[in-house]
Parts: C-alpha cells; structure tokens; sequence
C-alpha cells in the first residue's frame, strides 16, 4: 500500500537538492502540500516553480532561529497547518580531528544539530493544536558509527541528532506526534561527489554489502513511510537505509 497525503501539509528543509528534492516530490506526488526550504531565495523558487502549484518557496538558514520561525509563520498563514515535518538540511565537512577550525565545527553542529532543534519546536506548536504530526530527522550511519566521508564535528552532530530524536519523540508522544531519524549509508548526491572522487567512490562500492550507492529516491520513499499515518506507531526510532554497510 502506498501512503496517501492528501490534506496534508509538509516542511521539507534542503530541498533544492538531493534528498529533500527527492522527498518533496514524492510527498507531492501523493497528495501533499510542501513547504520546500533551502538558504538561496533564488534556487528555492526555482525548484518550487519546477515542482507546481502545490510547492511553496519558503527560503531560510534554519540556523537562524528568528528565519526558522518567521518561515512556519509562512507555511501556516499559507497552508493553515503543518503535518509532517523533514528535517534534511544538513552540512558535511571532511576535516581530520585536530586540524577542525573552532568556526568549521561550530557550523556542522549548528546545521545539523541546532537546525533540527529550532525547526522541531517551530513546528510543535501547530502540531500540538492539531493533535497529530510527524518528524523526520536526518542522522547517518555516522551517527552509530564513525563516518567515512566526514570528520568528527559530523560524526558528533549526527550522534547528536539521535539523542534529539528520543528526547523530542518521548515529550512529543502524547500529542500524537511521531519523531524519527533516518540513517543513511552511502547516497548518491552532490553532498557525497563533492566531498569524494569518483574513483574515491568506486574504491568504497565493494564494502558496501549491496554492491552500490543508495538512490536518493529510496530514502524518499522511507522518510515518507515513516512521515506516513501508516507508521503511526513508531517513534524514537533510527531506521538504518545503507546497502547493509553496518551489518560489516
Ligand atoms: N549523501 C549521503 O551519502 C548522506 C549519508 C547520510 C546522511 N546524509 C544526510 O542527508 C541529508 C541530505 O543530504 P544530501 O546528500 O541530500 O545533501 P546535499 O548537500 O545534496 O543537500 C543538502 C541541502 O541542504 C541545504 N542546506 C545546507 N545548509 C542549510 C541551512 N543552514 N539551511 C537550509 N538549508 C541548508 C543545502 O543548500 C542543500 O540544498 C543531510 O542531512 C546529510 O547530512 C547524507
């Protein structure tokens, strides 16, 4: 059965690109209405522009908090409600541990960890009021593990994202609203080709279990499982997507 929804609104965060994209047009496709952020006003409006009437440009740094909140005023002046929330936005930086500038892992930490936290609360309210909604947070297989194409300021936010995560799906439960990380192994987008080769790549597919990259459309189609009414009882949890790798 695929998930339906229909009258349901959502926020997608980094949407311009790679796994947001791949997201909002699969929730689009069945029936959302999406709220697509990213930080660049031009890009955001373009790729709304591209996904149709029922996108919305809501251009924002999710670090800064003030943006965060005057952008869910815009959804829900817009949209009258926000339902599902994916916290995908998120920043990587390869730097070897004692070389990491205090500035370089200042910004992994406030992308991907203080980023996911303003977005959350932004939204619980309007989620509370309704008695119903769904968080999608955005870890890794850094977040179990140790990551292979970043440093540690991405291995320690993505760890951080899964603390959120348990910590906001036990306050949230009793108003009916989900949270859940997903945890990506090895997926085929810019953030991945600009920090690695090709033949960088090439030389790490044979690890993989699977024999290959994850498509970004394929963690779509789980962010949207859990994002769903049908995964209406899980919470807390962290789903690994990785061709297998933490199985090795
Ligand atoms: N690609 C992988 O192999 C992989 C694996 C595990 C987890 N992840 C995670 O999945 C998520 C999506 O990754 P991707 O590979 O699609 O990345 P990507 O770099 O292709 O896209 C990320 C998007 O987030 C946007 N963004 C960055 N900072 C932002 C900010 N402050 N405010 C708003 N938007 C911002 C970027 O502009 C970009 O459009 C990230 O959280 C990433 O850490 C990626």
């Amino acid at each position: 059965m695929t998930a339906t929804f229909e009258n349901r609104v959502a926020l997608v965060t980094g949407a311009a690109r790679g796994m947001g994209l791949a997201t909002a047009k699969r929730l689009l496709d069945r029936g959302a209405r999406v709220a697509v952020n990213d930080v660049s006003r031009d890009q955001i409006e373009s790729v709304a522009a591209k996904l149709g009437s029922n996108a919305l440009a809501v251009a924002a740094d999710i670090t800064n908090r003030a943006a965060v909140d005057a952008m869910v005023t815009k959804i829900t002046d817009h949209f009258e409600r926000i339902d599902v929330l994916i916290n995908n936005a998120g920043i990587v930086a390869p730097t070897a541990f004692e070389d990491i500038a205090e500035d370089e892992w200042r910004r992994v930490l406030d992308v991907n960890v203080n980023g996911t936290f303003f977005c959350s609360q932004a939204v619980a309210q309007t989620m509370k009021a309704n008695g119903y909604g769904r968080i999608v947070n955005f870890s890794s297989t850094a977040g179990k593990n140790v990551s292979t194409v970043g440093g540690a300021s991405y291995t320690t936010s993505k760890a951080a994202v899964l603390g959120l995560t348990r910590a906001s799906a036990k306050e949230l439960a009793p108003h009916n609203i989900t949270v859940n990380a997903v945890c990506p192994g090895m997926i085929d987008t810019d953030m991945l080709r600009v920090a690695w080769s090709e033949d960088r790549i090439q030389g790490y597919i044979p690890s993989i279990p699977l024999g290959r990259m994850g498509k970004p459309t394929e963690v779509a189609d789980l962010v949207c499982f859990l994002a769903s009414e049908e995964a209406a009882y899980i919470t807390g949890a962290a789903v690994d997507i990785t061709g297998g790798e933490l199985m090795v």
